[in-house]
């Protein structure tokens, strides 16, 4: 980049808050995925006024923007392909308005989840969606994801919370999508275009948000089950009641295993497990805890526990989410990576899936860790690879193949909460094929140039054990 262009950004932004220092620029080519590729700089924006200034110069020269939050991401949403700028959205991280009396809040796209919750705690209030990631993910990046997370069954992901977006749009105009009211029908929902287009058609730097009032009691089911696919039985039957959990986690045996060895969880030791959490009015929970457990019961746990104590509470949905982590410790050399992390199926289809799962990891000599928020037929395979390994990097390529032609068959999509990125983007080109053109034109309408997170999604070509953070960078 010329040195005229950094100066120009240093004057927008001040010079602390760009960084061409070698390990910020590989630092920043990172997020959470199993890519990397570094960017020619990153710039650290404080308000959309900045940004829209940034994104003017960029255009003027064809520069690359890929915008990050707190690059949380699992499938390289935010890994700056072309190189260019990284846009860091972390210093907009004001809480603007709260206001429970309306049922909505606005934030700066750098607000972190959990400190958005934190403030609506003492109005009996949060946004509901808890992602695994909460205590460090971005509101900016989980409405460019359409992230969600345990709660998506009763609650629904983020884009049923975004009522309305501030966006730099790639020519650095400022536009304000959506309203303050809970209903619009005044023309397009511009706002539900950028929920999922991760930083392709615009840079979000303002949310204008649903919350919803905390529920009054909470009480929680964990049941113990002979094989996987009765795990898989009782979710659909579950919600088949019906019943509407307010979460519904499964773990497979190597989850468990993998929690019980790193943190001694302390998880019953069997083939799955359901932890099912009901919400509500306290009669309520009672009546559904009770439901939960004759459920449990019809589809063969062997052990059902309820409890309503807030700590032991906190300590299952702790094992719960160490899982991604413990599974890269449960085998010596293996890494768990995001490969096929989280597709969706048909409630219904849980069984089926799970059980499909478990043979492609027979079939190509994989371990696979299945879990996830089975009720909203969201599950995460955790694949472990040995990252040094090209033979281990293929049979995992194979597996994926396998895993997702499984799930577009039951009438899946290949990510429920996640994103595309790179990591998904051949098996999205797959499972929608009539819409990438049209995908390609807004694009094309949108953002001209290609300078916003460009070589994603639609754009993407070829196989996904490229621009690898690992050893083995480049297999395909
Ligand atoms: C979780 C992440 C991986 O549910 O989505 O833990
Ligand atoms: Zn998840």
């Amino acid at each position: 980049m010329r040195p005229e262009v950094l100066n120009e950004l240093r004057d927008i932004v001040g010079s602390e808050n760009v960084s061409t220092s070698a390990a910020d620029l590989y630092t920043y080519g990172f997020d959470s995925s199993i890519h990397h590729h570094s960017p020619e700089v990153v710039i650290r924006p404080g308000s959309t006024e900045e940004v829209s200034m940034v994104v003017k110069v960029a255009a003027r020269d064809h520069i690359a923007i890929t915008t990050r939050g707190a690059g949380t991401g699992l499938c390289g949403g935010a890994v700056p392909l072309h190189g260019g700028i990284v846009l860091d959205t972390t210093r907009m991280n004001k809480i603007r308005e709260i206001r429970v009396q309306d049922l909505y809040c606005v934030v700066e796209a750098g607000v972190v989840n959990d400190k958005l919750n934190e403030a609506l705690a003492p109005f009996k209030f949060f946004f509901p969606t808890s992602p695994g990631s909460g205590e460090a993910c971005t509101i900016g990046g989980m409405v460019a994801a359409n992230a969600s997370g345990m709660r998506a069954i009763k609650y629904g992901a983020t884009r049923d919370y975004v009522m309305g977006l501030v966006v730099v749009l790639a020519d650095g105009s400022i536009v304000h999508t959506g309203t303050r009211t809970l209903k619009n029908s005044s023309g397009y929902q511009l706002e539900r275009l950028f929920v999922g287009s991760e930083g392709t058609l615009g840079i979000i730097t303002e949310v204008t948000m649903r919350i919803a009032p905390k529920p009054k009691k909470v009480a929680m089911v964990m049941a113990a089950f002979p094989t996987l696919e009765d795990a898989g039985k009782c979710v659909s039957k579950l919600i088949a009641t019906p019943l509407l959990p307010s979460a519904c986690e499964l773990m497979d045996k190597t989850c468990i295993q993998a929690v019980n060895k790193t943190i001694q969880a302390g998880l019953p030791d069997c083939e799955a497990l359901c932890m099912i959490e009901v919400d509500g009015e306290p009669e309520v929970v009672e009546r559904d805890a009770q439901k939960v457990q004759g459920v449990a019961r019809e589809t063969n746990a062997f052990s059902v526990e309820l409890t309503h104590d807030a700590k032991v509470m906190a300590k299952w949905t702790n094992a719960r989410k160490s899982v991604m982590a413990s599974l890269s410790r449960f085998g010596e050399k293996f890494v768990s990576v995001s490969l096929a992390d989280d597709m969706a199926v048909p409630i219904s289809k849980i069984p089926d899936a799970v059980v499909a799962f478990q043979q492609i990891a027979a079939r190509n000599n994989v371990i696979i860790g299945t879990y996830g928020h089975a009720a909203d037929g969201n599950l995460h395979t955790k694949m472990l690879v040995d990252p040094i390994s090209e033979v281990s990097w293929r049979n995992g390529e194979k597996a994926v193949g396998e895993i997702y032609d499984i799930v577009i068959k039951l009438g899946g999509t290949v990510t429920g909460e996640h994103g595309v990125g790179i990591s998904k983007a051949p098996f999205m080109q797959k499972e929608r094929p009539t819409m990438l053109t049209t995908m390609a034109a807004i694009k094309k309408a949108m953002d001209p140039q290609d300078i916003l997170n460009p070589g994603k999604m639609q754009e993407w070509q070829g196989g996904i054990i490229k621009h690898l953070r690992y050893p083995c960078k480049d297999l395909d």
